[in-house]
């Protein structure tokens, strides 16, 4: 062979040159003023957040080399490595994980086809596997140069988030602006984390509201991390800045199974499964009108009074979260005294019901405690709709076949008894402390209802009144008359409770039961 023939083939060594002159182009980026910038905002890069959301080391990219083929709009000069959305996969505590993290120091992290088209393969690939999509989303919107194709990039995704619900779990950080369209592809993820001051999610910005209703807001009273933790509901964890977001993922994920057909994960306990504590005697106030935080008592009873608290800040009159027992997870649901005497309202109906089917969905176990006064009553909120709203909490748990455990610390009144994994929605064990009171509703309203007439003929209706509702209290404001139709399964000493619930959902760790064979239910949406 000669010379010049073998100058015509660049050699293994050159070849290896350009592939890490790629490489290394793309590893930064939109370029380093760009990053500056980011890091004057006190914000991580998007390969900055996948190094602190994943285990050290092992984050496996793919489509690095990935770029748009649009001309238009000056884009044939803007043609970066990764457009804008770095994907792979990693693991999260030894555990398999697909990711996507946008870039906005690229195009602003504007979603064009070829950013999308990446974002559907990992999620593709996640499905065919079983494992968990974790989006960090950072970015403009749709890229406003390409069009339609970047809208139909949108809908591809939302399609896939949609198919992939219940199957595996899908998680969305919002960690710089999502705006328009692309709130739609978290909405349907399963848990949206925010980031406090340096995130927001709008269907519409401020200056389209001002010229459309006239309204003056800034963008983080329109959409920022307490708006959608407080107001909407829209998110479920305000996180202080970008590495208190991720470290909450990776807690999260701690509770979560890979998918639908695995067992949420096991941890070896290092709390007593037997341990009794006599401070739960000492919770609930004699006077069954004062409040009391049900906090107090679900950290009483879990593996080390760890309870990882979703949706904190919203409808604060029901809790709901992550705990273990005797190691295994557990999704807990509980009614907040402390909050609205823990009524059950519009929001506090949806906030729960949700979190019930995420459980059902990905075999996590309930444990419900319940002191509940009923329905909160009134316009705005029978015009707001709780029939249907206060219906979907009552559809979940009915639903709902994974092991269903309730203990019934003090009220459960009216309908709302029903509602809290009542044994009549198949709950498997129900439990009541000795200071529950199980009945149509509360003496007061029940004796003037029911003595309606002979109140207003008594000689002192005030007296009679209150001998009525003395009878009424004694007889059905506590747990008996429930017991004894076998409503509750047992009246426990509150000391005894950590042991009796995992003694109970040791029993029903074999429970099989099937909702009948459907396309799907009619949820009252
Ligand atoms: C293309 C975009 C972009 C977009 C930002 N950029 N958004 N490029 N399409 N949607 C580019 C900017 O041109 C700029 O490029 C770089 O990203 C950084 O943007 P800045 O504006 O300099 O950043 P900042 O001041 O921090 O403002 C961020 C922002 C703003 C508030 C997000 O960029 C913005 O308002 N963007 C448009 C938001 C929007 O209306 N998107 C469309 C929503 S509708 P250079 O090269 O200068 O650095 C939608 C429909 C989806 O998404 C529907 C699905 C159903």
């Amino acid at each position: 062979m000669s010379k010049a023939s073998e100058n015509h083939w660049p050699s293994m060594e050159e070849k290896i040159r350009l592939l890490r002159q790629y490489k290394n182009e793309a590893l930064k980026g939109g370029g380093e003023q760009r990053i500056q910038k980011m890091h004057q905002q006190g914000k991580l890069t998007a390969r900055e957040r996948l190094e602190v959301l994943l285990d050290e080391g092992s984050f496996e990219e793919m489509d690095m080399l990935v770029r748009h083929r649009f001309r238009e709009f000056g884009l044939d000069k803007k043609r970066f490595w990764t457009d804008g959305v770095i994907t792979g996969f990693g693991t999260i505590n030894g555990r398999p994980v697909m990711v996507f993290s946008q870039d906005f120091t690229i195009l602003g992290g504007s979603l064009s086809e070829a950013h999308a088209r990446k974002i559907v393969k990992i999620m593709d690939i996640a499905m065919k596997i079983g494992v968990p999509v974790i989006g960090l989303n950072d970015s403009g919107g749709a890229r406003i140069q390409e069009g339609v194709v970047s809208l139909g990039g949108y809908a591809d995704i939302f399609l896939r988030n949609t198919l992939a619900s219940g199957v595996i779990p899908q998680i969305s950080a919002i960690m710089g602006p999502t705006a328009g369209g692309a709130v739609y592809s978290p909405a349907i993820t399963d848990f949206i984390f925010m980031v406090k001051d340096k995130s927001y999610m709008f269907v519409t910005g401020p200056n389209v509201v001002k010229t459309v209703t006239h309204e003056e807001v800034s963008f983080e009273e329109l959409g920022g991390a307490f708006t959608h933790a407080t107001k909407s509901g829209v998110a479920h964890f305000v996180t202080e800045n970008d590495v208190d977001c991720l470290e909450k993922i990776r807690t999260l994920m701690s509770y979560l199974p890979l998918n639908n057909a695995e067992d949420p994960p096991y941890q070896e306990p290092n709390d007593d499964p037997n341990r009794m504590d006599a401070e739960l005697e000492q919770i609930i106030p004699d006077n069954p009108g004062k409040p009391y935080d049900v906090k107090d008592v679900i950290r009483r009873v879990v593996d080390n009074g760890v309870f990882f608290e979703v949706h904190e800040l919203y409808a604060q009159n029901i809790v709901v979260g992550f705990a273990r027992l005797d190691g295994y997870p557990v999704g807990v649901i509980a009614n907040q005294p402390a909050v609205l005497a823990g009524v059950l309202d519009i929001d506090a109906s949806i906030k729960a019901a949700r979190f019930v089917r995420f459980c059902d969905a990905f075999n996590i176990p309930l444990l419900t405690f319940v002191d509940v006064p009923g329905f909160l009553p009134g316009t705005v909120q029978e015009w707001g709709g709780i029939i249907k709203h206060g219906a979907k909490l009552l559809y979940a748990y009915s639903e709902a076949t994974v092991p269903k455990v309730t203990v019934i610390l003090r009220k459960a009144y009216g309908g709302a008894y029903d509602v809290m994994s009542s044994k009549h929605i198949r709950g498997d064990f129900n439990f009541a402390w000795p200071s529950a009171e199980i009945a149509v509703m509360g003496p007061k309203g029940a004796t003037e209802i029911i003595f309606k007439k002979e109140i207003s003929e008594a000689d002192d209706p005030e007296a009679y009144l209150a001998q009525k509702e003395k009878e009424y209290r004694e007889k059905f404001a506590n747990p008996y008359q429930a017991a004894e139709y076998g409503y509750i399964d047992d009246v426990i000493e509150p000391h005894t409770t950590r042991p009796k619930v995992i003694r109970a959902f040791r029993l029903l760790k074999t429970k099989v039961d099937h909702n009948p064979p459907k396309k799907h239910g009619n949820i009252p949406l």
